[in-house]
């Protein structure tokens, strides 16, 4: 038994651009933001054991890990599943604290899976260490998610949204302008049928790259002779959504938000209608803030089905909800 004590911190990530399109190999512009998970502990023994000051009841569980999806409370299966993907067999002793508002778009799963990474001794790139997140996601979920949540985690950068190729995993930092102000609004709805609609979206997707290829680079009019109309919608939004992204991540560097936030409208009405992932509230909610003075555009952000949207305003703009910056990315500190 080491007894190092260490301090992990992970942040957790809002999405400018770029919504299903990370588990088809496409574009997205996440980032960091200053809101994060911190996990305060004592390493050593052969139990992760964990509290948390903002979700009652604690975790604990042995090492190895058999089954991370029966862990309870089920915050804890975001830790086993990443115990288990690490093969950890030095345990924890110690607390979970974060001021990531849980369940609402801002990551705060992955946040919580980064930190335990670190905190379980992880020493991979932020890459590696966010393809092991991924897949203890997966693990403790079920559901077959993308990259994007992790690797914003893991390798965000001050004042910086992330441009991600998640077909090469090329991340290219995008500086977010000064006069740029980002706010993450909730719809008040939670997020209903994320996990069997997720699946069968990508699902969806996948029967039609089986026709087109990849469709980040699918040829549109390939996409408008699909013969199934489900298929035809959601490649048409992956590939007019990448599009979008890599148009957006240049006028964002060249501080143009009309334009950004013309971008992000669009995105939303892609996510709606072609992707069906958005809900009357969230469309409601989209549509006020882009009738609001000083917003230049807004957008449900993450999975759908509920959450929050994002919203690109101007400086002294108020909305009801977070501000949010863009942070730097995970880190872990030996105390002693
Ligand atoms: C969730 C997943 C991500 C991504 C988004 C949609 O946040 O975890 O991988 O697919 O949905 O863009």
């Amino acid at each position: 038994m080491s007894g190092a004590r260490v301090l992990a911190t992970a942040p957790g990530r809002v999405n400018l651009i770029g919504d299903h399109t990370d588990y088809m190999g496409g574009l997205v512009l996440p980032m960091a933001v200053q809101l994060g998970t911190t996990i305060t502990a004592t390493r050593g023994g052969d139990r992760v054991e964990l509290s948390s000051a903002q979700v009652p009841g604690a975790v604990s569980f042995g090492l190895p890990v058999k089954d991370a999806t029966t862990v309870e409370p089920s915050w804890g299966r975001y830790v086993a599943g990443v115990a288990a993907e690490l093969g950890a067999t030095q345990g924890l002793s110690g607390t979970v604290e974060s001021d990531v508002p849980l369940g609402s778009g801002l990551s705060s799963s992955a946040a919580l899976e980064v930190a335990a990474a670190l905190a379980l001794g992880d020493d991979g790139t932020p890459l590696e260490v966010a393809r092991r997140c991924q897949l203890a996601e997966q693990r403790a979920t079920g559901v077959p998610c993308g990259i994007m949540d992790q690797l914003a985690s893991a390798a965000g950068v001050e004042g910086h949204a992330l441009l991600i190729d998640c077909a090469t995993l090329d991340i290219t930092p995008v500086p977010v302008p000064d006069q740029a102000r980002i706010w993450v609004v909730h719809s008040g709805q939670e997020r209903q049928l994320v996990s069997s609609a997720y699946a069968d979206r990508r699902a969806e997707c996948e029967r039609a790259a089986a026709v087109l290829g990849p469709l980040p680079a699918a040829d549109p009019a390939d996409i408008e002779a699909l013969a199934d109309p489900v298929e035809r919608a959601r490649a048409r939004h992956v590939r007019s959504e990448c599009d979008r992204v890599r148009r957006f991540a240049r006028v964002l560097a060249t501080g143009d938000l009309t334009t950004a936030g013309q971008l992000m409208r669009a995105s939303h009405d892609s996510l709606r209608d072609d992707f069906e992932v958005s809900t009357p509230v969230l469309d409601e909610l989209v549509d006020e803030l882009c009738t609001h003075d000083g917003v230049f555009g807004a957008r449900l952000t993450g999975a759908g089905f509920g959450g929050c949207v994002v919203a690109l305003a101007a400086p002294g703009v108020e909305l009801p909800g977070w501000q949010v910056h863009a942070a730097a990315g995970a880190r872990v500190e030996l105390l002693d």
